[in-house]
């Protein structure tokens, strides 16, 4: 018996890193899976990987009647939706004087506007089910730092739009979670397009033991698998030597 049993869940960013960790993790629980992302090359090949109880869902979460299809995909495919993993993201870094304003647009659409597409599309099935709602935001949600100014807004709209929605929908059984990791090794510094801030963000991560993706899928999966009764609200989550 898996913790997730007949539970269907729904994944963006499911291609790489968190995402991917935490769909490997909630179909090991039994849950039958949507893997949402642009990479279908990817996201197929985990499907292949997973199995049977697992659809691959080709999604640019920037898109909203793209959102609103993945959710109808999945819908159609399983019959229900109980779990929405809200962890598409982008992260490029860089100072605000002299920035290249499309990162900041790039930012906003895809951690801001896309996690609401989908909570809006998302939210009469888990009304429904009384499923769960998890945002993956960031620390960058709660400290702001130098150099990552625009993310940093991303996520805390993140926090702001979760906590709104927490009060609006908890009383009816919907579980709104945000889970607020710090340094975690994936690809998310790779696209960064300021080389300096890339640089920076090597630098930094050389001085720690960054978390692995697997770290967070553990507290999502432990944040979705409590009783009816039990809301965890809020997940910060840093490796033990990150101090900010
Ligand atoms: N790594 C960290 O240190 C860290 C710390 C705190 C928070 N986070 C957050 O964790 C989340 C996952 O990041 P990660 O670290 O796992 O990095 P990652 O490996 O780069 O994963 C990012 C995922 O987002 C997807 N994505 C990006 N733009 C998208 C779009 N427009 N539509 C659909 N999917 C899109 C990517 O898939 P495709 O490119 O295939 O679409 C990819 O699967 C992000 O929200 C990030 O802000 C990460």
């Amino acid at each position: 018996m898996g913790l997730l049993d007949d539970k269907v869940v729904l994944v963006t960013g499911a291609s790489s890193g968190i995402g991917e960790a935490t769909a490997l993790a909630f179909a090991a629980e039994g849950a039958r899976v949507a893997l949402a992302a642009r990479r279908t090359d990817r996201i197929n090949a985990l499907a292949d990987k997973l199995g049977g109880d697992t659809i691959a869902v080709e999604l640019d979460v920037t898109d909203e009647t793209q959102c609103h299809n993945a959710v109808v995909a999945t819908v159609e495919a399983f019959g229900r939706l109980d779990i929405v993993v809200n962890n598409a993201g982008l992260m490029l870094l860089g100072k605000i004087e002299g920035a290249d304003t499309e990162d900041w647009r790039r930012m906003i659409n895809t951690n801001v506007l896309g996690l609401m597409y989908m909570s809006h599309a998302a939210l009469p099935h888990l009304l429904e089910t009384k499923g769960s709602l998890v945002q993956v935001s960031s620390v960058a949600g709660r400290v702001a730092r130098l150099g990552s100014g625009a993310y940093n807004a991303s996520k805390w709209a993140v926090n702001a739009f979760s906590e709104s929605l927490r009060q609006e929908v908890t009383a009816r059984g919907v579980r709104v979670v945000l889970i607020e990791p710090g340094m975690v090794a994936t690809e998310l510094g790779d696209h960064i397009t300021d080389a300096a801030a890339k640089e920076g963000l090597r630098k930094r991560a050389e001085q720690m033991t960054p978390m692995q993706a697997d770290d967070i899928a553990r507290a999502v999966l432990y944040a979705v698998t409590q009783p009816p009764h039990v809301a965890v609200n809020e997940i910060l989550i840093r490796p033990t030597d990150q101090e900010q």
